[in-house]
């Protein structure tokens, strides 16, 4: 994971990453960052993962929906294989720092930086007199979340290289203004068969929880039954699976099954085509289904029995804001005096 890191070495590698608590995780989630977490945990790098409450109140959230889903979220991580006590679990908003700094990064960014940003586009759509101001400075806050914990190394899906390409402007610019060397330029980990994993109707389109039908995504939370008839109705081709991954071009929905198959299973795409070219989605549907199951009905079940420990939960995320606490407030202290801030 540490190759080609531009980061200096002054700086230890140390991971961050976060997910909005804004409802219902889905396989996109799961396949684009909770598993890598894991995986990435397990090679014994430094790790801290967050619950962005703060982030998703950019757009309206029912008070306790947005208290349920981060307990959920919190679930999600755990039922994935995040061990609360190797890796730092908490949630943004008890961790005061976050928006702090992120008030220092919104004079440093640039609105012509934030007003490229293409998730703004989409989610301000064509009435972005009307999107909250925190929508538009969503960019500045995530870079928050990062530098905060002079964080290397950031694993994300596809979807967050822009964000990830701000924050290191955003570290650059601070450096360069301040003449300090002071935040990491940090390295975006989009790695693996899942970087983008799409809807289950539509290969153009992002596996979204957002998204208005519940058939075009697999959720955290599905049942083995759920998850069978998802994939059996999933889109196709009427191709047979091809041997070589340049048989796919073209093909985004065979694409998408296929990457969602080398991706559970461990698998390069090249490895998994070696196996299956030549089969219809007949026989191949069966064999994901049979996977995804085994794969996912453990984490469903085992986030339902945390989220029967709510006050277990509620002491993992506060122990998890004490440490992150430790890490972030000497970074605010020092960021404060290197802008000249009185104590
Ligand atoms: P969010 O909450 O939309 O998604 C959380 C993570 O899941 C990945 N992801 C996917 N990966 C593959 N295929 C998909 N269909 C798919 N859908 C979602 C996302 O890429 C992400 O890694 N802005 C971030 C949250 C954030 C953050 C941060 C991330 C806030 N601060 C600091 C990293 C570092 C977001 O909205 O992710």
């Amino acid at each position: 994971m540490t190759e080609g890191v531009q980061t200096s070495p002054a700086f230890t590698p140390r991971v961050f990453s976060g997910i909005q608590p804004s409802g219902g995780l889905t396989l996109g989630n799961y396949l684009g960052a909770l598993k890598r977490f894991a995986d990435t945990q397990n090679k014994g790098i430094e790790s801290i993962y967050c619950m962005v409450d703060l982030h998703a109140i950019t757009v309206w959230q029912d008070p306790a929906k947005l208290a349920h889903a981060t307990r959920e979220l919190c679930a999600g991580f755990i039922a994935s294989g995040i061990d609360p006590e190797k890796s730092i679990l908490f949630n943004q908003s008890q961790v005061p720092e976050h928006a702090q700094l992120a008030w220092i990064f919104n004079c440093v960014a640039r609105m012509g930086w934030m007003k490229r940003m293409t998730q703004w586009k989409d989610k301000a759509g064509k009435n972005q007199e009307n999107a909250s101001l925190g929508l538009f400075a969503y960019p500045a806050l995530m870079a928050a979340d990062i530098l905060l914990y002079h964080a290397t190394h950031v694993p994300v899906g596809e979807d967050q290289k822009q964000h990830l390409e701000l924050t290191r402007d955003i570290a650059i610019k601070f450096n360069n203004d301040f003449g300090v060397e002071f935040f990491p330029v940090t390295e975006p980990v989009i790695e693996g068969a899942a970087t983008r994993v799409m809807s289950l109707r539509d290969g153009s389109k992002k596996m979204s929880k957002s998204d208005p039908s519940d058939m075009s995504r697999i959720n955290l939370t599905d049942d083995a039954d759920a998850i069978a008839t998802k994939i059996r109705k999933a889109k196709t081709d009427p191709e047979a699976l091809p041997s070589e991954v340049d048989g796919l071009e073209g093909r985004p929905e065979a694409r998408n099954l296929v990457n969602i198959y080398a991706a559970l299973s461990d698998q390069t795409v090249e490895q998994v085509l070696a196996d299956v070219g030549g089969k219809q989605f007949s026989e191949f549907k069966p064999m994901l289904s049979e996977l995804a199951v085994t794969k996912m009905t453990p984490i469903s079940t085992e986030m339902a029995r945390l989220m029967q420990h709510q006050d277990e939960i509620d002491a993992i995320l506060r122990r998890g804001s004490e440490r992150a606490r430790e890490i972030a407030s000497p970074i605010l202290a020092k960021t404060y005096e290197i802008v000249g801030m009185v104590r």
